[in-house]
């Protein structure tokens, strides 16, 4: 049989990767796809051809992607340049020409996937994109078919190795937070635009996408809630250490009564809970169903060749779906696309957490009592309370509060309140908290 022809799109970090791995294990691969796989066409601007092994394989190598993806002896298209355009048009215009898409960027599923598989539904056509989503861990085909029995109550993830890769060196290292995203960049793991990383909205896509496949609804990026990682200070990551909790970027997805929570924020997280063990570039993905329960997928967020793994797996899924009509292929969403349901996700005021408070208070009598009252008042039950000694010369000590769940409008309400009091100094360092139970 004739090999199955791809185009590839960008040879950086992750096509260099994949060009590396289908040389590799071109054997192996083929005897699980049942065809050969060949690049046959590729582009890039620019590439490094000492890191990439295999490239001499490849028929044909230029700098035009649209060359590409009109190229008619191409069957897949992989695209691997990320950010909106031109990779979106690149992908449209792909599907126009009856061609599959392998794709890792995100951002562009997140924003623009529904009218993406609204096109490729109308072409017959498959969009893969396992690798845009916590770098080689399998979680989309876990979500979309492993689990396609269950009732998912809700997902939370650590899905940003950048990310996790500042916040562990902070807490392991005491590094700077400047000097370990400078190194993360260096290693490819970061986004071409790292505030993507640090200010979640890199996890934001991704959960974005998780929400979707696990709900049976629309993509609807702007919906999610997105808080970075900036504000965490070496302190909040001591004083949770004290008291048992690690804080990890966290991007939770959760089905309630009243709506679907969506939200990434920094997250003090039980130290004893798998998940809190997930240290530098890893991802992982808890998922909680009702008949199966808590399943963890853990693995390499990021990177060449573990991105690569996830890109090469979409391939030799579509390889082996060729000859299956294209209503009896996986759905892009996990549920057919009739069936999606426009559910409603919630403002963050109405999602409900438990939260870590830090703030400064004056070292005088009933201080404490004052914000106790202002947080009783608001329904807020208090979980746990640390107070520092002051340190020799200063006027202010540090308390943290550790509170029940409770609605993010009434947490807000308290500490509007409380920042008010003559007693509390500047503002309060707010964090969310979940046990994940
Ligand atoms: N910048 C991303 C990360 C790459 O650090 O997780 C993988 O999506």
């Amino acid at each position: 049989m004739e090999p199955v022809k791809i185009g590839l799109l960008g040879l950086g970090t992750v096509g260099g990767g994949t060009v590396s791995v289908l040389t590799r294990n071109a054997s192996e691969i083929a005897r699980r796809a049942g065809r050969e796989i060949k690049i046959t066409h590729a582009a890039a601007k620019d590439y490094n051809p000492d890191l990439i092994q295999g490239l001499d394989q490849i028929d044909l190598i230029s700098d035009d992607a649209f060359k590409v993806v009109a190229d008619p002896n191409v069957d897949i298209v992989i695209e691997l340049i990320g950010g909106y355009s031109p990779a979106k048009e690149l992908v449209l215009k792909a599907i126009e020409n009856g061609k599959h898409v392998v794709t890792a960027n995100k951002a562009l599923i997140a924003l623009h996937g529904n009218e993406i598989f609204a096109a490729a539904e109308a072409k017959g056509v498959t969009v893969a994109y396992e690798a845009g989503i916590a770098g080689g861990i399998p979680i989309i085909k876990a979500v979309r078919e492993g689990l396609a029995a269950n009732q998912i109550e809700w997902i939370a993830g650590i899905i940003n190795g950048t990310g996790n890769y500042i916040l562990t060196e902070m807490r392991d290292k005491g590094r700077d937070f400047e000097d370990v995203l400078k190194e993360a960049q260096e290693l490819g793991y970061a986004e071409a635009d790292p505030t993507f990383d640090v200010e979640g909205i890199d996890a934001a896509h991704k959960l974005t996408i998780l929400g979707s496949i696990a709900f049976g609804m629309p993509l609807q990026f702007d919906k999610t809630f997105t808080e970075g990682i900036g504000k965490v200070e070496q302190q909040d990551v001591l004083y949770a250490g004290e008291l048992g909790y690690r804080i990890k970027h966290l991007g939770i997805t959760r089905k309630t009564e009243s709506g679907i929570e969506q939200r990434v924020h920094p997250t003090l997280i039980p130290e004893r809970r798998l998940i809190a063990n997930v240290d530098g570039v890893m991802n992982a993905v808890l998922v909680k169903c009702d008949a199966v329960g808590p399943t963890l997928y853990y693995g390499a967020g990021a990177g060449a060749e573990p991105t690569a793994s996830a890109v090469i797996a979409d391939v030799v899924d579509i390889v082996r779906s060729l000859t299956t009509a294209p209503e009896n292929r996986v759905p892009h969403l996990g549920f057919q696309a009739n069936a999606l349901v426009d559910l409603n996700i919630l403002p963050m005021e109405e999602t409900e957490t438990a939260y870590y408070l830090r703030m400064q208070a004056v070292d005088q009598p009933g201080v404490l009592a004052d914000v106790t009252q202002i947080l009783g008042d608001s329904g807020i039950s208090i979980e746990a309370i640390l107070q520092k000694e002051p340190a020799e010369d200063a006027s202010y000590v540090p308390v943290i509060f550790l509170t029940q769940r409770i609605k993010e409008k009434n947490m807000n309400d308290a500490i509007a309140k409380i920042e008010k009091l003559d007693g509390i100094n500047g503002e309060i360092m707010r964090i969310r908290m979940e046990t994940l139970g």
